[in-house]
């Protein structure tokens, strides 16, 4: 498909203004390498120009009624809905994600528009009772300020409206950098959004293939209070360290090394279906995906017949093909990186039992692969694969699963399937992650935190808890008060 032939924009968004720029970079389809569009290629100053749009429209966006932004909110989320078709297929052109995952994020995308729409208005303070009897205590909450977002690409829409909707109804104006891979879907949610109602400066888009210099302006700049980020440990703590002079605000969503663990009592049909979905959707390209599959000795050999049944059934195609569940994965790099971490694991012993290889219908394909008798030591069970890789270590006892498990710098998703009530309660408070499934495979929406501990990053997104992070605690203490 050709983006340029829908109603979304090219050009990127600052003060309600559309801008375009001499200078472009092109936008490419990962399923056929062909252009979709060329969008601006803006720069440290753009971002500047966004951030004094952003702070100049903070004071009116702020002093709204909650009632009133979200009533924009749940515009914005309506419209969001009216175009699922359209914003799927230029999710499945720009991302390559099969066009039923496409919908679905925008569908999930929405959700958080809603969500955020009803909760801006239950930014509560609470009253506190004295300490002395002419005094009385309250706190109240206020927007924190001008918020930059940056944003990446294996979720381009529900990443963009789970940081903008939050930030938006709690009264705080952004200026958000989406990833280079996809930038149209950040423009297409943006104009919905303008759309909708969204006053001019307070939601702004700075594309970019120059994100070491805009991400330094936005860091660098003390008017913007807030960075959220999703994205790499790596650049998480490069834009952590840039955010220190300032001292910022952050939300970072950063790297995963998610495991999923099969224990003998598991029902096994329900961890097969739930492994699948967790590890091969968008490709295995997300966060939260199983990264590593730890499956106990007594149920090893039927867990793997089982796997190795449910992924034959998947099927590789452009994600435009409507039987398509594996696309193509983001760009070489991601490719490079699947083979190099296949090839370390079989020189270390594992055997590829499925797959391995990469996938004929063109050079970012590669085949739904099943990898056993990975080791913990193995690169591939330390790293994100970011790939369609199934990953399976095997494990004897319940105490050397936890140590399994917790043996890694990151905490943001892990599962555990059993059918034993005390084990799944010792075992989901003993890993060290912010979320786990217990039983299921996919838990993300709207109303549950997102987020992780340890180098997984800082903050949750969605949910109550996604609103605090843009909101500041005032106390007030009233004195002088007589009986
Ligand atoms: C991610 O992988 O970055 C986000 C996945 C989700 O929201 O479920």
């Amino acid at each position: 498909m050709n983006a340029q032939s829908t109603t979304f924009p090219t050009a990127a968004l600052i003060d309600g203004k559309w801008i375009t720029s001499s200078k472009t970079f092109p936008v490419l389809d990962p399923a056929t390498g062909s252009k979709l569009a060329d969008v601006p290629d803006l720069n440290a100053d753009d971002a500047r120009r966004a951030i004094d749009a952003a702070h100049q429209a903070f004071p009116a966006w702020a002093a709204k009624p909650a009632k009133d932004r979200s009533a924009i909110l749940r515009r914005w989320y309506e419209l969001l809905l009216a175009e699922t078709e359209s914003l799927a297929q230029l999710m499945t052109a720009e991302q390559g994600k099969p066009l039923c995952e496409a919908r679905k994020e925008v569908v999930y995308g929405a959700s958080f528009v809603e969500w955020f729409a009803e909760e801006g208005k239950r930014a509560y303070g609470h009253t506190i009772p004295t300490t002395g009897a002419s005094r009385r205590y309250l706190t109240i909450k206020q927007p924190i300020g001008v918020v930059a977002a940056i944003t990446p690409w294996n979720f381009p829409i529900a990443m963009i409206t789970r940081k903008v909707s939050s930030a938006l109804a709690a009264g705080c104006t952004i200026v958000v950098k989406p990833s280079e891979e996809t930038p149209l879907c950040a423009l297409a949610v943006a104009k919905l959004a303008v759309d909708a109602g969204v006053p001019a400066g307070v939601f702004n888009v700075i594309t970019t293939m120059d994100a070491a210099s805009v991400g330094q302006a936005l860091t660098g700049d003390d008017r913007v209070r807030k960075l959220t980020f999703t994205g790499s440990t790596e650049v998480g703590k490069i834009l952590y360290r840039q955010s220190a002079d300032t001292i910022k605000k952050l939300t970072l969503e950063l790297g995963g090394n998610a495991p999923l663990i099969v224990f003998d009592d598991a029902d096994l049909e329900r961890s097969i279906a739930a492994a699948m979905a967790s590890k091969f959707r968008n490709a295995g390209q997300t966060c939260v995906c199983a990264n590593r599959i730890l499956v106990q000795s007594g149920i090893y050999d039927r867990f793997v017949a089982s796997l190795h049944e449910a992924t034959s059934k998947l099927h590789v195609a452009p994600g435009r093909d409507p039987q398509s569940t594996i696309g193509p994965l983001i760009n070489a790099d991601a490719i490079t990186k699947v083979k190099a971490l296949l090839a370390d694991a079989v020189a270390k012993g594992a055997k590829i039992e499925v797959g391995g290889t990469p996938d004929a219908h063109g050079p970012l394909f590669f085949t739904p692969t099943i990898v056993t008798g990975v080791k913990p030591r193995m690169a591939i069970a330390n790293e994100e694969i970011f790939g369609p890789v199934a990953s399976l270590i095997r494990f004897d006892t319940e105490a050397e699963a936890i140590a399994i498990a917790n043996d890694t710098p990151y905490g943001l998703a892990a599962y555990l399937f059993s059918q034993n009530v005390s084990r799944a309660w010792r075992v989901a408070e003993a890993l060290e992650a912010g979320m786990v499934g217990i039983n299921e495979g996919m838990f993300s929406n709207e109303v549950a935190p997102f987020g992780g501990v340890k180098q997984s990053g800082l903050g949750r997104e969605g949910a109550q808890e996604g609103l605090e992070e843009y909101l500041e605690t005032k106390f007030l203490c009233i004195g002088g008060i007589t009986s």
